[in-house]
């Protein structure tokens, strides 16, 4: 995993602005615009609470070929979200359960986070099941999730 660059708009427009993408970020292609705003580079916001808000943005590579996308967001320091797409060509190889552990255990253990979490869509079940080989578990379903019915699973490792 890589942090995305400035270059890679080009990629990201390309895999978010298809629907083999966009069915699993929230359900509308996206445009350049928005991929280049929200998708990008690193954001970092100060809330109206005082605490800051970041979303982490990397490219997966397998290869040295990029294989798919995976952000990492928060707001204060003790709490984080993971969101995940791989390219299909590169799904159902381990390859994203692979990246997705590897983040996990270095948001544990070298940055200290308490609490990593996911939300796939209730329907996802290849999602649910890559998940939990990951290490995270059910914690809820989540049934008025802005995506739809979702179930938010925390990494236990
Ligand atoms: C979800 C995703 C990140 C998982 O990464 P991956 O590298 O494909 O996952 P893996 O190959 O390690 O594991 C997939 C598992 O799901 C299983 N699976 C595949 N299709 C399935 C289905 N329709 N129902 C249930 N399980 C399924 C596979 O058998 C495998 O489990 P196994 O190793 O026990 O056999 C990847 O598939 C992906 O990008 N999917 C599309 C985007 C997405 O759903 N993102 C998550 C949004 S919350």
């Amino acid at each position: 995993m890589r942090p995305v660059e400035a270059q890679d708009l080009d990629l990201l427009a390309g895999w978010f602005g298809h629907a083999s993408f966009a069915e699993y970020w929230g359900g509308v292609p996206l445009s350049r615009e928005q991929v280049a705003r929200d998708l990008g580079a690193a954001i970092q916001e100060t809330l109206p609470d005082g605490r800051i808000e970041r979303v982490q943005p990397y490219i997966i590579e397998y290869h040295g070929e990029p294989a798919g996308f995976l952000q990492q967001w928060s707001q204060g320091e003790d709490e984080c979200g993971l969101d995940i797409v791989m390219a299909p060509a590169y799904r159902d190889r381990g390859l994203g359960t692979d990246a997705l552990r590897a983040l996990a255990i270095h948001l544990r253990g070298a940055c200290g986070r308490r609490r990593i979490t996911v939300d796939p869509l209730l329907a996802n079940a290849r999602a649910i099941r890559a998940f939990a080989k990951c290490g995270f578990v059910p914690e809820r379903k989540w049934p008025d999730h802005p995506d739809g019915p979702s179930l938010l699973m925390v990494f236990r490792g």
